[in-house]
């Protein structure tokens, strides 16, 4: 008899825009990896974002939500589009995101920002800067505050419109996403930089007292706390002095959107969103890009990416996540670039392209 190759699941979902190109050279990836490492990937497909909309009425659809907590993993694109902008809160495209990370109790997002060095002239930094070494890990808490509170458009006593939302961390919430961070600092540099608003916000005080609370058990990690504007400031001008950052779900996507400039373009950054079980979302950080969609322009890395931390977090295969990652830090010594991360001698490549480059170096 002879053995059979592991089989993991994977649930796939395209959504709008470039999701479903990038989306599929990330799974010729995963598909070569498995034939080099031996195991073998069962993709099942499903919608998300407006595509679900268009099909079922709603951004994500019972069954969509069904078949991710059945799967070993799931693999993202992105969602949104123009066409979807004018539809209310709750039925737009991003709404089934939020929803599928709650839903699936993926509380811990993790953006990793790092400079590949053939793309040091990508990046909008100067080089003083970034030759310092750009290597950041956000861990952005996915499923609490502002965007996951109370929120309501209202009349006000004198009969003004206005509208709120409500920021609301619970404890469990806090002590949970900061353990984490400092867990992982552990395994990386050993630095945690918290990050909140505790000059103004109430929820900012509690989260920096339970921090501090959380790190007398990690006497071995340098802990230290940000305000979120200085933050923004400091990621551009020091961008060396950070290893971890732990942040609420609102200054953690837009603190990310800004760390993965950095590294040249927001198509290079992954993320993987985790809970308690090793079931993960793994998407890039970028959105659906309709301006560009279909054109065979957009960069597939951050997904390829997203998916060597698919294989590292949720199948504990690190030899083959790694693999991708050398494969695209080849194909970018090798100068062939998609156009939003071209340098001046690199020769620009299409989506479809990259991912065969990719798949060749593995
Ligand atoms: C992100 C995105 C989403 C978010 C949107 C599309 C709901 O911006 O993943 O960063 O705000 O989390
Ligand atoms: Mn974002």
């Amino acid at each position: 008899m002879f053995a059979m190759k592991k089989t993991y699941n994977i649930a796939v979902l395209p959504g709008d825009g470039i999701g479903p190109e990038v989306v599929k050279q990330a799974v010729k990836v995963l598909n070569k990896t498995g034939e080099k490492f031996g195991f073998y990937i069962e993709y099942s497909y499903a919608d998300i974002g407006g595509i679900a909309i268009e099909k079922t009425g709603t951004p994500l659809p019972d069954e969509t939500l069904e078949l991710c907590k059945s799967s070993d993993a799931v693999l993202m694109g992105a969602v949104g589009g123009y066409e979807w902008d004018n539809l209310p809160g709750d039925k737009r495209p991003e709404a089934g995101l939020l929803k599928i990370r709650s839903g699936l109790g993926l509380f811990a997002n993790y953006r990793p920002a790092v400079i590949y060095s053939p793309l040091i002239g990508a990046s909008p930094l100067q080089e003083r800067i970034t030759k310092k070494g750009v290597d950041i890990l956000i861990l952005r808490e996915l499923t609490g505050g502002i965007y996951f509170g109370e929120k309501k458009r209202i009349t006000t006593k004198t009969g003004e419109q206005a509208a709120y939302d409500t920021m609301i961390y619970r404890r469990s919430e806090v002590e949970r996403i900061a353990r984490l961070a400092f867990e992982t600092a552990r395994m990386r540099r050993g630095k945690l930089t918290s990050v909140d608003k505790a000059n103004v916000l109430e929820v900012s005080r509690f989260w920096r007292e339970i921090v501090i609370e959380v790190s007398k058990e990690y006497p071995d990690i340098e802990l230290n706390h940000l305000y979120v504007d200085n933050a923004a400031m400091q990621l551009v001008i020091h961008p060396e002095q950070f290893d971890v950052i732990v942040t609420g779900n609102m200054f953690g996507d837009i603190l990310s959107d800004e760390a993965a400039m950095l590294t040249g373009s927001i198509g290079m950054l992954p993320s993987a969103s985790l809970g308690e079980s090793s079931l993960g979302l793994y998407e890039p950080v970028h959105g659906s890009a309709p301006d560009i969609a279909g054109r065979d322009m957009a960069n597939p890395l951050a997904t390829i990416l997203s998916a060597a931390m698919l294989l590292r977090y949720s199948f504990k295969l690190e030899p083959a996540a790694k693999a991708i990652e050398d494969a695209v830090e080849k194909v970018l010594e090798d100068n062939l670039m998609t156009c939003d991360i071209a340098t001046e001698n690199a020769k620009v490549i299409g989506c479809e392209q990259m991912g065969d480059e990719v798949v060749a170096r593995i």
